[in-house]
């Protein structure tokens, strides 16, 4: 069978985006338990156009992120907290999505999500891990129990190279990316005995 395909999506394009490093952080986890992973960073989101529901022409990094969901296992996404809510960047590309409406599994339907927030203070913290989760809802995917939300003043999770530095967060990014991993297990094994009986 071939290995989990894990689709991140996340980050800005400021240069150390935290967010950013956040998603990567617990593909890699995923990958450490067996996953294929890819990673939709803030630059690529950035050479996405606006998304326009009328018109159906594609450019070919639009194409890319429609398909690498189309044929994931699971999905990760990431956004700063942007005025109390998910940024634009990250909303452009969860509307580009609007692509998979037609698919037989309807935009994220019966996937896993992991859902990364990072933000200057908690409050924005919450609010934004909240409205992620409306949205992973609202396109009929499973957010994760764990959210994980990092307060990215406060809390410090990186080192200077990148790495995370926090074990507490790293040991919630690892819990996770247990989640989501677990999660295409029973998924697989109840589609592999549902065709058993078919
Ligand atoms: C335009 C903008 C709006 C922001 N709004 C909020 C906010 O409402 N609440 C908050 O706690 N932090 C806010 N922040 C801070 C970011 O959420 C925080 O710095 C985040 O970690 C940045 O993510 P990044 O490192 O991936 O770029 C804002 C930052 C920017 C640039």
């Amino acid at each position: 069978m071939s290995a989990p395909r894990i689709v991140g999506i996340g980050g800005t394009n400021r240069q150390g985006s935290s967010s950013e490093r956040m998603v990567r952080a617990v593909l890699e986890a995923c990958a450490a338990r067996g996953g294929e992973v890819v990673l939709f960073d803030g630059p690529f989101l950035a050479r996405l156009p606006h998304f326009n529901p009328e018109d159906p022409a594609r450019t070919p990094e639009e194409s890319e992120l429609v398909e690498a969901v189309r044929t994931a296992d699971a999905l990760v996404i990431g956004s700063p907290g942007y005025h109390g809510g998910y940024s634009g960047l990250v909303k452009n590309a969860v509307d580009l999505l609007e692509d998979l409406r037609g698919d037989a599994r309807c935009y994220f339907d019966g996937m896993p999500v992991g859902l990364l927030v990072t933000a200057a203070g908690r409050q924005a913290c919450g609010t934004t891990l909240s409205a992620l989760r409306d949205v992973v809802h609202a396109m009929r995917g499973w957010p994760t129990p764990i959210g994980i939300a990092v307060n990215s003043v406060a809390q410090r999770p990186f080192a200077p190279d990148g790495a995370l530095a926090d074990p507490q967060i790293a040991e919630t990014v690892d819990a996770q990316a247990a989640q989501i991993m677990d999660f295409v297990a029973n998924a697989r094994a109840r589609q592999a005995s549902a065709e058993v009986a078919a």
